[in-house]
């Protein structure tokens, strides 16, 4: 196997005495005291899918479909997935994104496991242990798979739910060879009744959602709560690259329109026909972007005042650099472009802390894999509101962010820009236990 031992000198970093071995750190085979055992088999294959817009596109897919089938479990589950690749030439692993499993079932191609081959398989098992929205995709040449189609949602449900929701709506937004593929187009659900909108982006840009026609209140980012949202109207939410929201509002008497880009992608209606009212015609582009870092009540912060045992900068830029001992144009980390940016070494129970500057003209939204990190700081502002742990967090031209986590995972994660065409050009790297 491809799995990458510790102890092999592949990173530049100072030798290590550990012997651990990433493919050995795999997760659980039973669920949680009450739990259930949930079990998918998902098919690597081609397809041809047609998108909303009634375009056909000549997809890569899981069991057909593009999004993929979603996986929905509770708090405490095991939630048991067997890849099977039947036609995808180069390889296909699954990634849950954001979601913290055990290293051996992040599914990272030549350090986690091998690719799986057509005619292969491989079965990730993991804790259901983190409740809210999050989505899977293979990590294979991702800037070709995830494109073409090879992604899906991971809803998980607490055990007991805190509010009644009427509908709850997993809204991905994908682009197939520029055609937005926005799935569900319409709904219809009581007035009064409470409505959930769990927004995915599985794009490499970033996306602007606008809810037209009712206040409403973000209460997840990146599958975390936070702390006491405020209600708002009028504002756009904009996902990083692989971001999600989760959106909630009691439906009106009206109907209500969710905007992605300024295009009404999904109705929702309290009856069937209801009118459109003021909806239909909102022009939402120009509305101003909600700032999360001022959204919900502050609370304590675990993490932003304990002094961190690692410091690392990380600076993002584009230009001519030494890649693999070749001069190659690419998307650099300090300089350098993968595999030359050295490995990040850390220990167990650090507080690790990064700052992530962007000196190049594109934003990059970067992602860590395995630990949800706190944002610290966005330009030197803290959050005022509730604490902001995010998976993907876009660093835009020219600004700088602080974000911590605390390495309570161990293994190797990668660390890259989620802009998945950048990464394939040099802008990831590695945090490694030592
Ligand atoms: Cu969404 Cu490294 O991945
Ligand atoms: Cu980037």
């Amino acid at each position: 196997p491809a799995a990458t031992d510790i102890t092999d000198g592949g990173g530049p970093g100072p030798a290590r005495g550990s012997t651990l071995s990433v493919a050995d750190l795999r997760g659980p085979d039973a669920p949680a005291p009450g739990g259930a055992r949930r079990t998918h088999v998902l098919t690597a294959r081609k397809a041809a899918v047609r998108l909303p817009s009634g375009a056909d596109v000549h997809a890569w897919t899981f069991d057909g479909v593009a999004p993929g089938p979603q996986i929905t479990a509770t708090e405490g589950d095991l939630i048991e997935v067997r890849l099977v690749n039947h036609d995808i030439d180069g390889g296909v692993t699954l990634h849950w994104h954001g979601y913290d499993v055990p290293c051996g079932e992040d599914g990272v191609p030549d350090l986690t496991q091998d690719g799986v081959k057509p005619g292969a398989s491989f079965v990730y098992r993991f804790r259901a242990d983190q409740v809210g929205t999050y989505w899977y995709h293979t990590h294979h040449a991702s800037h070709i798979g995830v494109l073409r189609g090879l992604y899906g949602v991971l809803v998980v449900k607490p055990r007991v739910e805190p509010d009644i929701v009427a509908l709850d709506l997993v809204v991905p937004v994908h682009t197939f060879n520029g055609d937005a593929a926005v799935a569900g187009v319409e709904h219809v659900t009581a007035a009064g009744a409470m409505v959930r909108l769990r927004l995915v982006n599985t794009d490499s840009d970033p996306r602007r959602f606008a809810l037209a026609g009712t206040p409403f209140r973000v209460v997840a980012v990146d599958g975390r709560d936070l702390s006491g949202p405020d209600e708002t109207s009028r504002t756009a939410v904009r996902l990083p690259a692989g971001g999600r929201h989760d959106l909630v509002f009691a439906m009106p008497e009206t109907s209500v329109a969710l905007h992605v880009d300024g295009v009404a992608a999904v109705w929702l209606r309290p009856g069937p026909g209801a009118p459109d009212g003021e909806t239909a015609v909102q022009e939402t582009s120009g509305w101003p972007e909600l700032d999360l870092l001022s959204y919900g009540t502050p609370v304590p912060v675990p993490l932003r005042d304990e002094v961190a045992n690692r410091n690392f900068t990380l600076v993002l830029d584009r230009g001519l650099a030494m890649v693999d001992g070749f001069p190659a144009f690419a998307q650099t980390v300090n300089g350098r472009g993968h595999p030359s940016i050295p490995d990040e070494l850390v220990a167990e129970g650090d507080v690790v802390r990064f700052t992530v500057v962007n000196r190049s003209l594109e934003t990059h939204p970067w992602h860590l894999h395995g630990h949800p990190v706190l944002i610290l700081s966005r330009n030197g502002r803290p959050p005022s509101g509730s604490p902001l742990w995010m998976d993907t967090f876009d660093v835009r031209p020219g600004e700088v962010w602080e974000v911590a986590f605390r390495a309570t995972n161990p293994g190797i994660w990668m660390n890259h820009c989620h802009n998945l065409p950048h990464a394939h050009q040099g802008m990831m790297l590695h945090v490694r236990y030592d």
